[in-house]
C-alpha cells in the first residue's frame, strides 16, 4: 500500500502550493507521486463548478443555485469516483498520493452551509481514510489578503463570514479525526514546507 496525504484549508491557506512542494519533495526521493485534487477535473467536477461555484475564483459563496444537500451530494459523487478510479489504484500500486482538499473539506464547508454534521460524515462513509492529513491554518483576515485579488468586491463580506465558520469547523474536526495535523499557514512558504516535511517524516516515514 502506498500513503495517502490530503491538504486542507480554507480558501488561500496555500494549498496548492504546498502540496505541489511536498510532491516534489517526494519525487526527489525517488517515489512515485499521484498529485490530485477536489473538486476533481472530471465530468463530476465541471458539474460542480457550473452548478455551486460561481465561476470566478472566489470559492464557494451563499449564491448557489441549488440545494446545500443537493450540493453535498456533488462533491460526494466526484469524491467517490475520485476515490474508485484515482486514490484506491493507485494507492495499489504503492504510490504517494497528495490530495488538495478531500472529505473534510465537505465536513467543514458543507457543515457550515448548516447541513448536519453526522449526515455529511454518513455519507462520506465510503472514501478511503488518509494517513495524515495537514489542516493549514491562518486567520481569515490574511486568507482574504490573498484571495482578495480573485474575488468580486460585493462579495467580500460574505465570503469572509463563510470562511471564519469554516475555519472554525476545520478546527473543530482536528479534534475528532486523529489524523489532521495543524500547521500554522501565516509562516513563509519555504517553513511551512519544512513544518510540512517534519510531520510527513515523523508520522509516516519512522
Ligand atoms: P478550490 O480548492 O478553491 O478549487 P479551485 O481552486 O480549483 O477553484 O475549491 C472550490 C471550492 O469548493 C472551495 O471554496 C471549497 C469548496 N468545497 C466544498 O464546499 N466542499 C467540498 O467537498 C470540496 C472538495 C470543496
Amino acid at each position: 500500500m502506498g500513503m495517502f496525504i490530503v491538504m486542507e484549508g480554507i480558501d488561500g491557506a496555500g494549498k496548492s502550493t504546498q502540496a505541489k512542494m511536498l510532491a516534489d519533495w517526494f519525487k526527489s526521493r525517488g517515489y512515485e507521486v499521484v498529485l490530485t485534487k477536489e473538486p476533481t477535473d472530471t465530468a463530476f467536477g465541471r458539474l460542480i463548478r457550473r452548478l455551486v461555484l460561481t465561476g470566478g475564483k472566489e470559492g464557494i459563496i451563499d449564491g448557489a443555485r441549488i440545494s446545500h444537500e443537493a450540493e453535498a451530494l456533488l462533491f460526494a459523487a466526484d469524491r467517490a469516483e475520485h476515490v474508485s478510479k484515482l486514490i484506491g489504484p493507485s494507492l495499489k500500486d504503492g504510490k504517494v498520493v497528495i490530495s488538495d482538499r478531500y472529505f473534510y473539506s465537505s465536513l467543514a464547508y458543507q457543515w457550515a452551509r448548516g447541513l448536519d454534521l453526522e449526515w455529511l460524515i454518513d455519507l462520506n462513509r465510503f472514501a478511503i481514510r488518509p494517513d495524515l492529513v495537514i489542516l493549514l491554518d491562518l486567520p481569515v483576515k490574511e486568507s482574504m489578503k490573498r484571495i482578495n485579488g480573485r474575488s468580486i468586491k460585493s462579495e467580500f463580506d460574505k465570503i469572509a463570514e463563510l470562511q471564519r465558520n469554516v475555519r472554525e469547523n476545520y478546527l473543530k474536526l482536528a479534534e475528532m479525526f486523529p489524523e489532521m495535523r495543524i500547521v500554522n499557514a501565516q509562516n513563509t512558504v519555504d517553513d511551512i514546507h519544512r513544518d510540512i516535511v517534519g510531520l510527513v517524516e515523523q508520522e509516516l516515514l519512522e
